[in-house]
């Protein structure tokens, strides 16, 4: 009887470890790319780390994987619009151009009269992601790890590009070489986005958001999206290239149905 039932046994764990082998093989494919998004190089390129640094900027719970924080940031206005988890993006308070009151936050729906980071460039990252932990911005170790806190640093440090420079702070105008711009986004972008940029959605059928949509509404922000690419997705981000490609995409990109 005792025989018969170790038998059983063995046979029960074979079919376990086969189970699992089978479970991990099913998964990887799906987990290299969850890597690309979520996951480190085994050697980050000083490209990579400042881009991945843009996005734990632009929103670090979608960039890291990360529990969506529900309370609004205690640092957060009291004047100013927002709840919530929308609080808590670093963009919110310091603005998509990093100049925060003195750029294009500097009125409307996003103004918290809270300064820019551009007065930071150059700052010892060591030291700014020391000063992140502490009030005003409290971010814990359970939000943003030590690793994942010294790369949105070295973002602060020597990532910011001068938006100012191709999005016009006041009216939003674009600089950029629209030619150069169509040969980019027809060879690197259209790939997920379509020829027209129709192809990805994050509207709905009725106020559908595409990338056209998105370069005439908020030409700063979608100007870091191309440097740092969209936090959680697996997209490309031309953070190697000159920043003057990356306008002349968004200048491009103005000019793609917005509906
Ligand atoms: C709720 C609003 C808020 C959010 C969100 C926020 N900050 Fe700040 N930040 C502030 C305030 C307020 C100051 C000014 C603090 C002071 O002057 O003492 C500041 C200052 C800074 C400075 C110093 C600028 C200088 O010129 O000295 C840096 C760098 C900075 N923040 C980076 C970040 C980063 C990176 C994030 C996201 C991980 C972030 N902040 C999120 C409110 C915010
Ligand atoms: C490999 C696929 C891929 C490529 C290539 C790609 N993207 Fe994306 N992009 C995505 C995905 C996926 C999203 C997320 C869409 C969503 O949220 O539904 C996205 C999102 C965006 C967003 C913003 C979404 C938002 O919510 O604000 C912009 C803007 C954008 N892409 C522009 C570009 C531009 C410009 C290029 C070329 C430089 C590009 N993308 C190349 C896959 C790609």
């Amino acid at each position: 009887m005792i025989k018969v039932l170790k038998g059983f046994a063995t046979i029960l764990s074979v079919f376990f470890v086969c189970w699992a082998a089978l479970a991990l093989a099913d998964t990887s494919g799906e987990s290299e790319e969850a890597q690309f998004v979520f996951g480190t190089p085994d050697q980050p390129s000083e490209a990579w780390l400042l881009a991945a640094g843009g996005r734990i900027y632009d929103n670090w719970w979608d960039a890291l994987d990360r529990k969506e924080p529900t309370d609004t940031h205690p640092a957060y206005p009291e004047s100013g619009r927002k709840t919530g988890s929308a609080t808590w993006r670093c963009k919110e308070c310091h603005g998509w151009d990093y100049r925060g009151r003195d750029g294009r936050y500097g009125e409307g729906s996003h103004f918290t009269g809270i300064k820019g980071i551009d007065g930071a460039k150059g700052r010892d990252p060591a030291q700014i992601a020391k000063f992140l932990r502490e009030k005003p911005h409290s971010y814990s170790a359970e939000m943003i790890k030590d690793d994942e806190l010294a790369r949105v640093a070295a973002f602060v440090s020597a990532g910011q590009d001068e938006t100012a420079r191709f999005v016009d702070p006041k009216t939003g105008a674009v600089k950029g070489d629209k030619k150069r711009g169509e040969a980019i986004f027809q060879t690197t972008c259209a790939a997920c986005h379509g020829f027209k940029g129709r192809l990805l959605n994050w509207g709905t059928s009725e106020e559908p958001a595409y990338v056209g949509t998105e370069a005439n509404a908020a030409p700063d922000e979608v100007l870091h999206k191309i440097r740092n690419a969209h936090p959680g997705a697996a997209m490309v981000n031309l953070r190697v290239l000159p920043i003057e490609d990356a306008a002349a995409v968004l200048a491009y990109i103005k000019t793609l149905p917005q509906k």
